[in-house]
């Protein structure tokens, strides 16, 4: 059973553990190694893209823990077997697993082409992608005994329909997600290891600056709290969630999006 906190000192410590992200080399996955980094955690990266990675390891090294990156498509099995047997090589084990590599596309469904390869994409990055690593590391960390943490970054557009933007396979695949939290969350609780998501809203990375500029004014005018967040904030919620000070806390998928669902 994981034991409650008593104090709060140390309570969002995470000295001693190893975070493995995917998509840690940019963008929120970025985000969620600097804070994971700062709070004491070693971070492997896993991601296709071995420039950023570097440049990702560079900014990390600061903070004095053990950071590497390891190539790895999520779509691909084979791929994320090798990779995961390569970080436990190389830390000997990880504590929090973060599944945050993910893709989008703008088009509605019957604008897409015959072999509808936008719709396979997105699932199998975001859907099938998360299914992959939880597969390869959920085992490993069932064996070691000593428990866990599994983040999944969704989206609140899993629980709207964005107006300006068409993205059904993005919606219903980060929708799939945070159900399958829930069930991991029942699932794996017999072996503490706890399953939640971060469902974040516009928030500022390579993937948002693709939206127009008309588009975005209007996206911050319909934000209760008036702009698009920042990855660090999307980390610090990941690191709250991965702490000692959320050993209680299980199946849950919390929005962080600036009020945006509630107003759109
Ligand atoms: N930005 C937002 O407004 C927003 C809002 C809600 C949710 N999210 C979610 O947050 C997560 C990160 O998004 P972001 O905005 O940071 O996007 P981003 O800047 O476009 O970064 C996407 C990340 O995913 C990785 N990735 C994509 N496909 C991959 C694959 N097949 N195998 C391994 N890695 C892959 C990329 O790695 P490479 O560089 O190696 O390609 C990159 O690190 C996604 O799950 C996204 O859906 C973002």
């Amino acid at each position: 059973m994981i034991p409650a906190i008593t104090s709060m000192k140390g309570a969002f410590d995470l000295t001693g553990k190893t975070a493995l992200i995917t998509g840690g080399n940019r963008g929120l996955g970025l985000g969620i190694a600097l804070a994971m980094a700062q709070s004491g955690a070693d971070v492997a990266i896993l991601c296709r893209d071995s420039a950023k990675a570097a440049e990702a390891l560079e900014q990390l090294a600061p903070n004095g823990g053990k950071y590497r990156s390891f190539s790895c498509d999520v779509t691909d099995r084979a791929s994320v077997r090798a990779a995961v047997a390569q970080v436990y090589d190389a830390f000997g084990q990880v504590d929090i697993l973060v599944n945050n590599a993910g893709v989008s596309c703008v088009s509605e469904l019957l604008d897409m082409d015959e072999e509808l390869t936008d719709w396979y994409n997105v699932v199998n990055t975001d859907l099938n992608g998360t299914v992959h690593m939880t597969y390869e590391v959920g085992k490993r960390m069932r064996d070691a005994g000593k428990g866990g943490s599994i983040l999944n970054i969704t989206s609140n557009a899993a629980f709207i329909v964005n107006k300006t933007q068409a993205m059904s396979p993005y919606s219903a695949s980060k929708a799939a997600v945070n159900h399958f939290t829930h069930c991991m969350a029942v699932e794996l609780g017999k072996y503490d290891i706890r399953c939640n998501a971060i469902a974040p809203g516009f928030t500022n990375s390579e993937l948002s600056r693709f939206i127009p500029r008309d588009m975005f004014d209007y996206i911050n005018d319909q934000m209760p709290l008036g702009r698009f967040g920042e990855p660090m904030e999307i980390g610090a919620l990941a690191v709250y969630l991965s702490s000692p000070a959320a050993a209680q806390i299980t199946g849950t998928v919390q929005v962080i999006d600036g009020g945006y669902i509630l107003s759109c």
